[in-house]
């Protein structure tokens, strides 16, 4: 067995693990509190220390709580349950502030938002047909190793229902030994499924797949080989259509919804807030839609996105409803709108991924847009885009953190600038 050390944690670090001064190096010590003392194991080295595993804690700190979840400390899905709601919390508010004060950013971060438990609206499962029966759930942490998922307290009702008969459809759709994921969002009619694997599925499997889907009530099943490939039906029951605004689109497979809709909810009271004057806007890393159908009540909106099958399906509702929406598919790190194309605008509105919008944080700099609603996941390049568009005359006025990936170290945030 590896040695074992004791060691007191100090405070919780940017990934969410304990970090313990002990010994040599700084350990970082997955699933513990701020005072808490505990025996760990080091692992492998990170960064200026060591990653640790938690061996037992021997004296909880103060605000250590029980676990929510059954599987918490094997299941890789969640990092922060053992730590007082109000802690985490005010941890994922302190992650935005500290981002900013590294770019030199001094502006008002408001209060986190806090969403509820049992709202996830889309999750990405593993399952694998082994020797001793399917299993399904979360991976653990750094290990192709599956949590056998039977109680998720994240997932919305209709995704939660599904994790037994999906693990059960695993041990029929699955050969021995064979893995998948199973992708699946929550749409009004039904789950819509997407069975992700190398081999599509065969004739059998095909007719089986069918009849999952009328007795668990899905919408819609799709198969693709990979995470990137391109998806085709299997069946389709009912149109998987999510309500945004007044509008409802039919999400194309695996298409991007946010995760809590109380998160959605409150993203779009702030951006409308931020544009309640502007009559042209622009919705950048527009997805299917969310921000685009909730503005259109009072502003014709420009919807800009990378991936085809979004914009197809933005494009489709707009058409249905005689929405005001032009929708681009473009690539907006390699061709930003630039300021002759922003001209006009009232407002633009951003949504990148982790990685940021640097390119076009740099093509507003150059623009006269009076409002940037920027949203992100990652507060870091955030924070760096923000320097950005602040050296180039915007304000900062208003930064708000969501907490819409509740227990993890993630924490999604809107900040509003103004020139
Ligand atoms: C965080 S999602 C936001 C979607 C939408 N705003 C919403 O709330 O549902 C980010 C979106 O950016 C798109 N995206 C990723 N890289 C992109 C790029 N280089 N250019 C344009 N869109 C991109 C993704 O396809 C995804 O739809």
């Amino acid at each position: 067995m590896a040695e074992t050390e004791i060691a007191d944690v100090e405070r919780v670090g940017a990934r969410g693990d304990g970090v313990a001064r002990a010994g040599v190096r700084t350990a970082y010590v997955p699933f513990t509190v701020p005072g808490d003392r505990v025996r760990l194991a080091r692992g492998a080295r990170r960064g200026d220390g060591d990653a640790a595993s938690l061996i037992e804690v021997l004296q909880p700190g103060p605000d250590r709580v029980a676990a929510r979840c059954p599987h918490f400390g094997a299941c890789g899905g969640c990092a922060l349950q053992q730590w007082a709601d109000d802690e985490v919390l005010a941890w994922k508010r302190e992650q935005v502030v500290a981002a900013l004060a590294h770019r030199g950013l001094d502006a008002p971060v408001a209060a986190i938002l806090a969403t509820p438990p049992g709202e996830r609206r889309r999750v990405y499962l593993a399952a694998r047909n082994g020797r001793r029966g399917a299993v399904l759930g979360y991976r653990v942490r750094a290990s192709h190793a599956i949590v056998n998922v039977t109680d998720c307290p994240l997932l919305n009702q209709a995704l939660h229902t599904l994790l037994d008969p999906l693990r059960s459809l695993a041990a029929e759709v699955l050969g021995a030994g064979e893995e998948a994921a199973f992708e699946v969002t929550a749409t009004a009619p039904g789950p819509d499924l997407v069975l992700e694997r190398p081999r599509a599925p065969d004739a059998a499997e095909g007719r089986r797949l069918a009849a999952f889907a009328a007795d668990a009530g899905l919408a819609r099943i799709s198969w693709r080989a990979g995470k990137t490939a391109e998806s085709e039906l299997v069946c389709l029951r009912a149109p998987p259509t999510v309500r945004f605004g007044d509008i409802s689109v039919e999400i194309p497979p695996g298409g991007f919804v946010q995760a809590s809709p109380s998160a959605e909810a409150a993203l779009v009271g702030e951006i409308r807030a931020a544009t309640e004057t502007a009559r042209r806007i622009a919705d950048l890393y527009a997805g299917c839609g969310a921000f685009t159908f909730a503005l259109l009540d009072r502003a014709s909106v420009r919807a800009v996105e990378r991936d085809a099958e979004a914009v197809a399906a933005l494009r489709q509702a707009a058409h249905r409803s005689g929405a005001r929406v032009e929708a681009e598919p473009r690539d907006l790190v390699r061709r930003p709108l630039q300021d002759d194309e922003l001209r006009g605008f009232d407002a633009v509105v951003l949504d990148p991924p982790r990685a940021g919008a640097r390119a076009q944080a740099e093509a507003l700099a150059r623009s006269s847009v009076p409002v940037v609603s920027y949203v992100s996941c990652h507060p870091g390049t955030f924070a760096r885009d923000a320097r950005i568009l602040v050296d180039a005359g915007y304000r900062l006025t208003r930064v708000v953190p969501v907490d819409q990936f509740l227990w993890s170290p993630h924490v999604e945030l809107i900040g509003i600038f103004q020139k």
